[in-house]
């Protein structure tokens, strides 16, 4: 793959390196959201089909995606909390079972645990980090794996940390939620769309994603999958829509006891949004046709030189098989001024975040191997002295 740079309207002078923040929206975009918003005058125009079928469209487009082959597994949500909300609702914990997380985990995904926990006399439980760097990915994921025990409820986790890309071993929590009856609950905010993920290896509970990081969509809008387990299970919300045979807008007073079938009842009301679909739509059809393996490939090819010369310079970066390329995290050792290389980050126009005692680097296929040279710079500048 080569850098797709020309599809972005960044501003030349600008090296953007935050998609873990917010992706920018492609050209193609602005194009479509003037299309649709132009349509919002002319409601007349719209017919009962616009009402499912591009949500349809992007049930599919995701369901290819994240390789499943039913997209009646998908439903539609404003946001992580919201997907989340869903699976809270369903869990049925009991008194002395265990939620368990890990160490400071993105709150979308803990807060609702703290409230059914509170509920049932049950606990959530974080799992830490170990204090070193020595192996710390590879000990983490070990930690994970003995904390998963016949208490535990489910694992609710991400694929990479949000705070550093530390990459968790998702096979072999599988393995183990299976072994000890637990479910498995991933928030794929910060990794569907550049890490590849497959519901067919992973067979998640409950897949959670977030559409306006590498999903590369809009604000406000995302997308979940739900598992079997939740088939039969309790919607926060009833919106007609989500009733079998809600096409038939002539019947809605018909009421209807039935849902659509599988994931449908998880679905937002007003799940059609005719602005924000089409655009999440097109973003995941690009995905798609560059491929996921490919975009984390040039994740890697662009920053691998920079991050060699990063740890010479004595930063830590974990390690490459217990992280993910797109977004990895930087920790500086007490070798760089932190306020130094803010300062020189902002002259150079440099966009990162900085999280906690790291900074985070999330590249995308909008970046070149120049980006991270100029970011190298800046290190080298801010490096403390003696
Ligand atoms: C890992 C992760 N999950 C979820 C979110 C967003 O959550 P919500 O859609 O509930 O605002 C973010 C935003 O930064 C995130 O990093």
């Amino acid at each position: 793959m080569r850098c797709q740079k020309e599809k972005f309207n960044l501003d030349s002078d600008i090296t953007y390196l935050n998609c873990s923040y917010m992706s920018p929206q492609m050209k193609q975009m602005e194009a479509i959201g003037i299309e649709v918003m132009k349509r919002q005058g002319k409601p007349y125009t719209y017919s009962i089909n616009d009402f499912f079928e591009p949500v349809a469209q992007l049930k599919q487009a995701f369901a290819d995606l994240i390789e499943t082959e039913t997209p009646d597994r998908i439903a539609i949500i404003p946001s992580v909390s919201y997907g989340l909300a869903n699976v809270a609702n369903n869990l049925h914990l009991k008194e002395g079972e265990q939620i368990l997380v890990v160490d400071e985990q993105f709150p979308s995904n803990i807060y609702p645990w703290h409230r059914v926990a509170a509920e049932a006399k049950a606990t959530v439980d974080m799992v830490h980090p170990p204090a070193t760097q020595n192996n710390r990915g590879k000990i983490w994921n070990e930690n994970i794996l003995a904390a998963i025990t016949d208490r535990t409820k489910m694992v609710a986790i991400s694929h990479v940390h949000w705070k550093d890309g530390t990459l968790f071993d998702l096979k072999a929590i599988r393995k183990k939620t299976i072994e000890h009856g637990a479910l498995l609950v991933i928030d794929g905010t910060q990794s569907v769309g550049a890490l590849p993920f497959s519901i067919k290896e992973i067979y998640p509970d409950a897949l959670i994603c977030g559409g306006y990081k590498w999903l590369m969509g809009p604000y406000s809008l995302g997308v979940a999958y739900y598992g079997p387990y939740f088939d039969n299970g309790t919607p926060i919300e009833e919106n007609w829509l989500n009733r079998l045979n809600s096409e038939d807008f002539t019947g809605l007073v018909d009421y209807q006891p039935l849902y659509r079938p599988l994931a449908n009842r998880y679905s937002v009301g007003e799940q059609s949004n005719f602005i924000l679909t089409p655009l999440l739509l097109a973003a995941i059809r690009q995905l798609n046709t560059w491929g996921v393996d490919q975009i984390q490939a040039y994740c890697h090819q662009i920053t691998v030189s920079a991050i060699a010369e990063m740890r010479d310079m004595g930063l830590f970066i974990e390690a490459d098989t217990y992280r993910s390329a797109h977004l990895f995290g930087v920790t500086f050792n007490d070798q760089i001024d932190p306020v130094l290389l803010k300062n020189t980050l902002e002259e150079a126009k440099i966009l990162v975040s900085f999280r906690g005692n790291a900074m985070r680097i999330g590249p995308n296929v909008y970046n070149n191997e120049e980006d991270l040279t100029k970011l190298l710079d800046c290190l080298k500048k801010s490096k403390k002295k003696g």
